[in-house]
């Protein structure tokens, strides 16, 4: 176990949507070795229980619970579920996300309202679901959601999943006006390119559209963009979680932290 050195961050119960994989496993997993209580959450519920138990395995307080972000009654019963199985919710990360990408003039109903669903609507029950418990508490609390640069830019391929990011920059921004009075902040953090299975999906989207020819193509055209000259491992993302999840960050709301390497310019 690695020694806390954020403010306050040892014993936060938290709770991190789409922990199974990627990004969001990356960021359970490290705040376990911080010393916070964590939920890691997920649809896919044989995933994100090896997840947790690996986190456990490791000398980590971690539970697993199968959640469908864009169920409201399923993301009550997992705020629910935090607060009987570790005693409260200090923390919640709304970081599950689903991508679609295709022409601009191709973009389907069925797929945009998919992808909103997911990330505009699952990011909204996200917050207000953690809210409502962390105002029962009285306590205040920390909402993190997982934004990216396509919630602050917009490109022509995955217009769907661009909008359903720039939900997420919104939504941040109206639940931290809204939560402010009852001590709760509401911050989002934005990948660039992280090497996740997401990109599996939307390269194979490009490659169904002709936009490339072979698997690595758009990623390593993305990685032309970076200042810093890589995408990012999915493991990359806690020290920026933990920040935010503690109090040191207190001051911060109702903001989106760019963490991708140089991409984007606000
Ligand atoms: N990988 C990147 O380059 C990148 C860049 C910017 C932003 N992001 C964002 O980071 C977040 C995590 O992405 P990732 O790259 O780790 O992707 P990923 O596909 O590896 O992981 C996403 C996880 O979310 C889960 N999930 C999907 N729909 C769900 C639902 N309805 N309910 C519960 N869980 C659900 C999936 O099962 C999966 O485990 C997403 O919000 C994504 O948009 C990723």
């Amino acid at each position: 176990m690695t020694q806390a050195g954020y403010k306050g961050l040892k014993g936060k119960v938290c709770v991190v949507t789409g922990a199974a994989q990627g990004i969001g496993r990356g960021i359970a997993t490290r705040l376990a070795q911080e010393g916070c209580s964590v939920i890691f959450a997920d649809l896919k519920t044989a995933d994100v229980e090896s997840a947790a138990e690996a986190a456990r395995a490791a000398g980590g307080r971690a539970a697993s619970f199968t959640v469908d972000v864009t169920e409201r009654s399923s993301v009550a019963g997992l705020v629910q579920y935090a607060a009987e199985t570790f005693g409260a919710l200090d923390v919640m990360f709304n970081n599950a996300g689903i991508t679609h990408g295709c022409d601009f003039l191709d973009l389907h109903e069925r797929d945009f309202d998919r992808v909103m669903r997911v990330n505009g609507l699952g990011v909204l029950f996200g917050i207000q679901e953690a809210a409502k418990q962390m105002i029962s508490q009285g306590t205040g609390g920390k909402i993190v959601n997982t934004n990216s640069q396509a919630g602050k830019t917009a490109w022509p391929d995955y217009a769907g999943y661009c909008a359903s990011k720039f939900v997420v920059s919104s939504l941040t921004q109206s639940g931290a006006r809204a939560l402010a009075k009852h001590r709760i902040t509401v911050n989002s953090f934005a990948p660039g390119l992280a090497r996740t299975p997401i990109w599996e999906v939307l390269e194979a989207d490009a490659m169904a559209a002709g936009q490339i020819h072979e698997r690595g193509e758009m990623v390593k055209e993305f990685e032309k963009g970076i200042l810093l000259g890589r995408g990012q491992e999915p493991g990359e993302f806690g020290g920026i979680a933990c920040y935010l999840a503690s109090e040191d960050s207190d001051w911060i709301t109702g903001q989106t932290i760019m963490i991708d390497g140089g991409m984007v310019f606000l």
